[in-house]
Formats: C-alpha cells, sequence, structure tokens
C-alpha cells in the first residue's frame, strides 16, 4: 500500500475540507483539517491572500501548512463578488446574488481556486484551479456549501454543484484542480518536507495547542 504522506489544513469549512482531501487522498497524500479561523490580508487576488494565510500559519506553528482562498466571479458583475466571495455570501447569500441577476440573460461565472502550501522560514506556493459555468435561474439541490446551488458547471450535465456527489464535483471544480496539482508538487518536489516530523503524533502538534499557536 502506497504511504501516507501527512499536512495540516488550515480551514474552518467542512465541505470545503472534504472535497480537498478527497482529492489529495486519491494522490496518496492525507490531508488533516486544523479548524481554525482564516489568517486574512485584504486583497483583491486569491494567491496573495491564500499565501499570505499558509506563511503566516506557518510561522506561528513552526510546521508545514495549507491554506486555500477561493471565489465566484460572475462575467455581467464585472467579477463580483470574486475575492469578496465569502463576506457577500455571509450578507447577500444565493438570494441576493439572484437577484442582482435578475433580468440578466448572460449569467456566465467561474469558481478560481487557490491552494498554497508554505513551509516555516520558506516562501508559499501557490497552484491554482477554474472551472467556468453559468448562474441558475432559481436555486438547486442542498449537497455542498455556498454558491454550489446556483453554480451549473458547463462541462456537467445541466445539474448544480450542490446536486452533485463529492466526487462527482471533484470531477470537475476548481478546488479538484487546485489540490490536484498541489498534492503531486508536494508529493514529489517537495517530499522531504513530508518526511521530517511534521509533529502531528506530538502532544504541542494535537489541534487544540495549534489553535491556541494561531491565536
Ligand atoms: P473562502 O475561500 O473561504 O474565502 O471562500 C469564499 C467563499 O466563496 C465561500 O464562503 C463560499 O461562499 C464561496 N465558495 C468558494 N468555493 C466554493 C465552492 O466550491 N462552492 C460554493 N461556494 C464556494
Amino acid at each position: 500500500m502506497r504511504e501516507h504522506r501527512r499536512v495540516w489544513f488550515l480551514t474552518s469549512n467542512k465541505g470545503k475540507f472534504r472535497e480537498a482531501q478527497a482529492v489529495a487522498t486519491a494522490s496518496g497524500l492525507q490531508l488533516q483539517m486544523l479548524a481554525a479561523p482564516k489568517i486574512e490580508i485584504q486583497s483583491d487576488n486569491l494567491s496573495e491572500i491564500a499565501s499570505y494565510g499558509a506563511q503566516e500559519a506557518a510561522k506561528r506553528l513552526g510546521i508545514p501548512v495549507v491554506a486555500e482562498d477561493a471565489g465566484l466571479f460572475i462575467r455581467s458583475l464585472n467579477g463580483f463578488p470574486g475575492p469578496y466571495s465569502s463576506d457577500v455570501f455571509k450578507r447577500l447569500s444565493n438570494k441576493g446574488i439572484l437577484k442582482l441577476m435578475e433580468g440578466v440573460s448572460k449569467r456566465n461565472a467561474k469558481f478560481s481556486s487557490v491552494a498554497a502550501f508554505c513551509a516555516p522560514s520558506r516562501k508559499p506556493r501557490c497552484f491554482t484551479g477554474s472551472v467556468f459555468g453559468y448562474i441558475g435561474l432559481r436555486p438547486r439541490g442542498v449537497g455542498g456549501f455556498g454558491f454550489d446551488p446556483i453554480f451549473i458547471p458547463t462541462k456537467g450535465d445541466g445539474r448544480t454543484f450542490a446536486q452533485m456527489t463529492v466526487r462527482e464535483k471533484n470531477r470537475l471544480s476548481h478546488r479538484a484542480a487546485s489540490f490536484k496539482k498541489l498534492s503531486k508538487w508536494l508529493l514529489t518536489v517537495q517530499a522531504n518536507w513530508l518526511k521530517t516530523p511534521l509533529a502531528n503524533d506530538t502532544a504541542q502538534n494535537q489541534p487544540g495547542c495549534l489553535r491556541e499557536r494561531l491565536k
């Protein structure tokens, strides 16, 4: 059996983690969820946001960390909500986006994801993934999270992401693409980082202690 290498993924979003974990596991990398608030900077660039989060977490924790930033970019809204997707989803949710899109016939959109890896005292490395699609006329499906009920991928069968299983979404999604690249790179180019004692097994690197060090 192929040996699984481990790395922490800093996210409190279970849906995100489930998708990323499935992709990483298939590549032979074991992602562990570190459920803590994201370390964020104000930026309109997903790579800058993901890099900063990974670098700052690696510095505070003293171990390699993965962070991700993602967003929905709607063409007729000039790329809105883009890097502000998280705040916009909290304030407007899918209903608000559909309201902004009322009467709009060109509904093209894309999701983008940037997964960043950073080891302590090193520069972060970013991997990107995108998926093109369009915004539906009404929400459909109960799976997934966030904007999944209103996003219909062009290369799919007409269902929204929320109507798909994780496995189906991962065949098409922005996140599957970025984490596939990240996993491959980590397991080949950066294999040494994964061999160092990540100390997942030591007392000071249990999730509770890690979360304390992030504060
Ligand atoms: P962040 O990467 O945690 O800042 O997430 C940005 C926001 O974009 C999330 O809170 C979701 O609302 C939305 N989002 C990102 N990726 C997805 C996805 O795969 N499906 C649905 N919504 C997503």
